[in-house]
């Protein structure tokens, strides 16, 4: 499931994996927890060679169930302060050097394995499973992404959040490794006009027709 922030990625990808009983895997927490550890050292994260130095020093675990989703970072519970403004605003640098995004690759595949998972991100369909059974491609108009995400935030405006994606959007789309992108063999689902159960109902009859 690849998309970009506030596209209902994450609520689809959890309500998906519930429902048909598979793990789930949100791919952004992994890169938010490095950078939230890189902050947490000082490290300017503008500087790509400092924080491709440190790609491979902090230890990762991520959790797999949709109900509960977890990740720790070097023994650290880091759920809650991955999602802080600063960490988001933070992020898109640690998420373009190329070392960060190999060392998570390896592991986003470890942790697939056989499949059986709902994985989320920007560069699952076409980079980390290109082989996935069903690949899923959401996007939602910019002023419903940032009204969704205003409403999950505290302290900020739908205006600050508007820009704040539309910035991120830019970075993400725009880097040279693995940026977002849609696969050729994606469905895409504008989630604009539907609530989350009618986006997960779409996402489930996807999976269920290739069973
Ligand atoms: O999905 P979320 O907003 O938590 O992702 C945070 C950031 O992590 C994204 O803005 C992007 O820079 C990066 N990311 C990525 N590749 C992924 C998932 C997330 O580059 N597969």
């Amino acid at each position: 499931m690849d998309g970009p922030s506030g596209s209902g990625k994450s609520s689809t990808s959890r309500g998906v994996a519930a429902r048909l009983g598979l793990r789930y895997l949100d791919t952004g927490a992994m890169f938010r927890a490095i950078t939230w550890w890189l902050l947490q050292r000082g490290v300017d994260v503008e500087d790509a060679a400092a924080v491709a130095a440190l790609a491979d020093a902090p230890v990762l675990v991520s959790g797999t169930d949709p109900a509960a989703p977890s990740i720790t970072v070097d023994g650290v519970d880091v759920a809650g302060p991955i999602r802080s403004a600063q960490v988001t605003g933070a992020v898109s640098a640690v998420s373009a050097v190329p070392e960060i995004r190999a060392r998570l690759l390896r592991e986003q595949r470890d942790i697939i394995g056989a499949g059986g998972i709902v994985v989320e991100g920007r560069d699952i369909g076409t980079v980390v499973a290109p082989d996935a059974a069903v690949k899923v491609y959401l996007t939602a108009d910019p002023g419903a992404r940032a009204a969704r995400r205003t409403a999950e935030l505290t302290g900020t405006t739908v205006e600050a959040t508007h820009a704040d994606l539309a910035r991120r959007d830019r970075l993400d789309s725009g880097r040279v490794t693995a940026p977002l992108a849609m696969a050729d063999d994606a469905h895409h689902i504008d989630t604009t006009p539907f609530t989350l159960e009618e986006v997960v109902d779409q996402v489930v009859r996807l999976v269920e027709e290739r069973a």
